[in-house]
């Protein structure tokens, strides 16, 4: 189950996916997102990123080539073995769906009641998680009564609660102003410099030149550039 020491977290040799006959949302995609490392996907609407970002949560299955994700090759995981893949795998994905029934607190703690953490151990890991996204006072409220860029940020904790190895997000601040979008973007990027391993799909470039981190441009579904990252000026990253 474990990867190997040093083993990138992602690997992709030669990835195609198709959804009809001779057209590719991605075609022939090799890459290596090394653990720790903080990635920015972008590249125009219909470029293949939310394709990336399936493929890699095992949500897609390739058409032709190999992913390999923390070890598992992607493209042979039966069934049974795919949900202890995504515990290990935290997602913000464009329609973040949290569950109206429950309350903000238990949206973010269910990943933990699956895995049987501690009741006591979780409530105290959902706060502090709550309290980093500003977010605390409103724990026993239903998502719907917050606004959009609030129930962003609970879908981030969320994605955080387990202390994912690698955090996948698809334009994360798209609905956000500005302030909220850095400091979603602080709390992103201070969990890869914990170890986890991140990739943000986003077209903000005022975002990317900010972070001056690597970044991958998807054309057509094939990579049409891979920058990497500046030693710029970066941004509560401390990296
Ligand atoms: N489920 C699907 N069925 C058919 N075509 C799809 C599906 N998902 C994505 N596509 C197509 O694949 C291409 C890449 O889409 P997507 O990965 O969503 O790009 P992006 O996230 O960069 O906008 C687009 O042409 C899109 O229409
Ligand atoms: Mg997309």
């Amino acid at each position: 189950m474990t990867s190997a020491p040093g083993e990138s977290p992602v690997r992709m040799y030669h990835v195609s996916k198709s959804y009809m006959a001779g057209q590719y949302a991605l075609h022939d995609v090799s890459l290596e997102i090394r653990r720790g490392e903080f990635v920015f996907l972008t590249g125009s609407s219909g470029a293949g990123k939310t394709t990336l970002l399936e493929l890699i949560f095992a949500a897609e299955r390739p058409s032709e080539g190999q992913i390999v994700v923390l070890g598992r090759n992607v493209a042979r995981l039966g069934a049974s073995a795919i949900p202890a893949l995504r515990r290990r795998v935290g997602v913000v994905f464009q329609d973040f769906k949290l569950l109206d029934d429950r309350t903000v607190e238990e949206n973010v703690r269910l990943a933990l009641d699956v895995v049987g953490t501690p009741r006591r151990e979780a409530r105290t890991r959902v706060f502090q998680l709550l309290k980093s996204v500003g977010l605390q006072h409103r724990r026993f409220h239903p998502p719907r009564s917050l606004s959009g860029g609030e129930q962003q940020r609970v879908a981030l904790a969320r994605a955080l609660v387990n202390e994912p190895e690698i955090l996948l997000a698809d334009e994360p601040t798209g609905n956000l102003d500005p302030d909220l979008t850095l400091e979603i973007m602080d709390l992103i990027a201070s969990a890869s410099t914990r170890g986890t391993t991140v990739i943000v799909a986003t077209h903000d470039h005022s975002l990317i030149e900010r972070y001056g981190k690597r970044v991958l441009r998807l054309d057509g579904g094939r990579v049409a550039e891979d920058v990497p990252a500046t030693a710029g000026i970066e941004r509560g990253t401390g990296a």
